[in-house]
């Protein structure tokens, strides 16, 4: 079996013990990169302010290696606060008006591409099999074939692709789509992407598909398809039942009196929606008064990539909006909503998911949403709780026993929390059931699998039938 390379701007780096990290994503590709042995390589997250970075750092741990390059201060503020995350993250959530495009940072990106392609060639052997993750670094693979790299190499999209009038509005749109043309597989969460994608192709005129998840486009052939993250469920699962031994989630459930528990989840970003979430959940409370004083809503929210100014103005706003809704309609002894603004980690959050009566994930657009899946897989079989989701999440193309909700829909989605709180166990069982089994036959490990089943050779089997 050959070697698995990683490429990821973060690596999930294990602990002292070297113990894996939390994650679905870190622990099903630390699992492959252990049996196969292989590379990781990445970002470190440290910045210099030295024209050049230092050299490649190299930690061992057991099997794998981690290659971790530093960035200089000016490629963080071109690549990852100016193109990755002004330009790519906003387009692919449908955001045209956040984006601010600036051909300084566009190319810094493409110049830690560079950097990225030159560090990992020297590390490389004939017949790895290289797998680059998320948008970061779309045009990694063009820039390894320039320097001569032969090997097969995969890139799976975390986040959506959007719809070709979105994206053609990126000024180097082309660059960046015949970047995505030059792997072999191309991996996608949903098959709304994966049309987006074929749209794009087609409309430049570039591309065709050839059938059986094939394309041609920039004189080359590669493969795209939607194959939709997993989690790691039944392990999950497992902690989540374990949780109301621990003494933070009994002292939380005692906290609640009686009430009953809404509960969101989000890295602090525009494409959650939690603004609108707290008007939705404000609307109910307002137009259902009988509820007023028997919930509570909790919101948690780590702060993320602050130094992008639509970042830092929407922590503003979530933080004005919780306060502004607590003077509202608090009493001396109730408070409706709990805002925490940092990270929990996950075993705790699998306690609260469990103890929650209703999972809040109403993102405007999101590629997966995991928190989605992970409220499901804490629930207690015998009284599940139940999922209130965005139909903009991919998530929602799987858990569609959900109740779905359109973001947009203060007043939906305030019904759909009535509904949510009010439903019948026979009902609540009944949908829980039919998404846990979905989330236990297509885990990470399901969908690692499959994405590598693609990448390695032979392919042959997605040629058309002659
Ligand atoms: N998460 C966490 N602690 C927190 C908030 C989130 O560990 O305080 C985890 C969460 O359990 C999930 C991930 O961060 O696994 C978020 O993934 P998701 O796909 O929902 O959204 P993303 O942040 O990738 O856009
Ligand atoms: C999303 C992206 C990831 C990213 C993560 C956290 O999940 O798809 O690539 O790592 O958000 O964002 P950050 O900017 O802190 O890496």
């Amino acid at each position: 079996m050959s070697r698995l390379v990683v490429v990821s701007n973060r690596v999930p780096l294990p602990d002292k013990a070297g113990n894996p990290p939390a994650g679905g994503l870190a622990v099903a590709l630390h699992a492959a990169l252990r049996e196969r042995g292989g590379i990781w390589m990445g970002w470190s997250g440290k910045s210099t302010g030295e024209d050049e970075p230092g050299p490649l750092s190299i930690r061992e741990n057991g099997a794998i290696q981690y290659a971790l390059t530093d960035l200089t201060d000016r490629d963080v503020a071109e690549y990852y606060n100016g193109f990755a995350n002004r330009v790519l993250w906003p387009i692919c959530h449908s955001r045209i008006d956040l984006t601010e495009y600036a051909r300084r940072e566009m190319a810094g990106y493409f110049r830690v591409n560079r950097l990225f392609a030159d560090r990992l060639v020297p590390l490389l052997r004939p017949d790895d099999v290289i797998w680059v993750h998320d948008y970061h670094l779309i045009p990694l693979a063009e820039e390894l074939r320039r320097r001569g790299v032969r090997n097969r190499i995969g890139f799976f999209l975390h986040i959506p692709w959007p719809p070709a009038d979105i994206f053609f509005s990126v000024p180097v749109y082309e660059a960046i789509l015949r970047g995505l043309c030059a792997y072999d597989v191309v991996g996608f969460q949903t098959d709304y992407d994966v049309e987006n994608f074929a749209g794009c192709l087609r409309r430049e005129g570039v591309g065709e598909p050839l059938g059986g998840g094939r394309f041609r486009a920039f004189g080359r052939s590669f493969v795209a398809g939607d194959f939709p993250i997993g989690m790691e469920t039944a392990e999950f699962a497992a902690i989540a039942a374990k949780s109301p031994d621990d003494r933070r989630i009994r002292e939380m459930a005692r906290s609640l009196g009686g009430r009953d528990l809404l509960i969101g989840v989000d890295r602090l970003d525009y494409s959650k929606g939690i603004p609108q979430r707290i008007e939705a959940y404000e609307r109910f409370l307002r137009s259902a008064p009988e509820y007023m004083g028997k919930v509570i809503y909790l919101q948690v929210t780590p702060a993320s990539r602050s130094e992008v100014p639509e970042y830092a103005s929407m922590q503003e706003t979530v933080a004005s909006e919780a306060g502004r809704l607590n003077g509202a309609l608090g009493t001396v002894d109730w408070v409706p909503m709990r805002y925490i603004n940092r990270s929990i980690r996950r075993p705790v959050l699998a306690g609260l998911y469990r103890l929650a009566k209703v999972g809040l994930v109403t993102p405007l657009r999101d590629g997966m949403n995991l928190v989605a899946k992970e409220f499901v897989a804490a629930q207690d079989p015998e009284d599940p709780g139940v999922l209130v989701l965005s139909r903009f999440a991919g998530a929602a193309r799987e858990l569609d026993s959900a109740l779905l909700i359109n973001p947009h829909d203060a007043e939906g989605t305030a019904k759909a929390i009535q509904r949510a709180l009010s439903m019948p166990l026979d009902e609540r069982r009944e949908r829980w059931d039919h998404m846990m089994k979905r989330l236990l036959s297509h885990d990470v490990v399901q969908w690692c699998a499959d994405f590598m089943a693609h990448l390695e050779p032979p392919t042959h089997r997605f040629l058309p039938e002659p």
